[in-house]
């Protein structure tokens, strides 16, 4: 059962699989997951050009790297991480005052329908967060609230399965030669956002 308050219905099965199993699961690998993404942080993090008094929101920030890096930055604002897992966000906690981070947040929420208050962020990340919304157009206006003037998105998505070599070479060796299902086009998971004309 979800513990996040405010789930929109709509995502209901991401608050069930987040706030549950997977977000079991992901806390006690946090340091692999983080390996794994380790280039492509770099460039976000470089796109985002966080600077020291911004105050900076993180979409889905999970076990919290990504929170944590930009309040390195932010040394004179925050950031505040959103995430629908309570485990995941007990680990960013834990991990964000060891590094003695206090202007780094976490909050339990469901990003599409959050009321943050309005026009305060300067920049909002997202590290693989954002395909997860069941229904994107609400959430990018929710999260597109809590902007001020000039403020900006930066988010790292996967691209299309046929350019993510490791994935289809490992569920075509998992499929064994059956047909493999195919999730319909644009749902949320991981590839929701893949296409350029879902993120213009
Ligand atoms: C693939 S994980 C990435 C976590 C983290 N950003 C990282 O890079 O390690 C996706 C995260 O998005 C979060 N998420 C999915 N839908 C969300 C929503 N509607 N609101 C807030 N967080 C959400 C999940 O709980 C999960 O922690």
């Amino acid at each position: 059962m979800s513990s996040t308050r405010q789930v929109d219905s709509s995502n209901a099965e991401q608050a069930r699989a987040w706030d549950g199993e997977e977000g079991t699961y992901w806390p006690e690998h946090a340091d692999r997951f983080d390996r794994a993404v380790h280039a492509h942080h770099a460039h976000l993090l470089a796109a985002a050009a966080i600077s020291a008094t911004d105050q900076v929101l993180d979409i889905g920030c999970g076990t919290g790297q990504t929170t944590r890096d930009a309040a390195r930055r932010a040394s004179r604002g925050r950031a505040v991480g959103v995430d629908l897992s309570a485990a995941m966000l007990r680990r960013a906690r834990r991990r964000a005052a060891a590094e003695g981070l206090p202007n780094a947040e976490f909050v339990q929420a469901d990003a599409q329908v959050h009321p943050f208050p309005a026009a305060v962020f300067d920049v909002a990340v997202s590290r693989s967060g954002t395909m997860f919304f069941a229904d994107p157009v609400a959430a990018f206006r929710n999260i597109a609230g809590a902007l001020g003037p000039g403020g900006r998105l930066v988010q790292m998505v996967w691209q299309p399965p046929a350019g993510n070599e490791w994935f289809l070479s490992l569920t075509r060796a998992l499929a064994a030669g059956r047909p493999l299902p195919t999730p319909p086009p644009d749902a949320p998971g991981p590839f929701a956002l893949a296409r350029a004309s879902r993120r213009s």
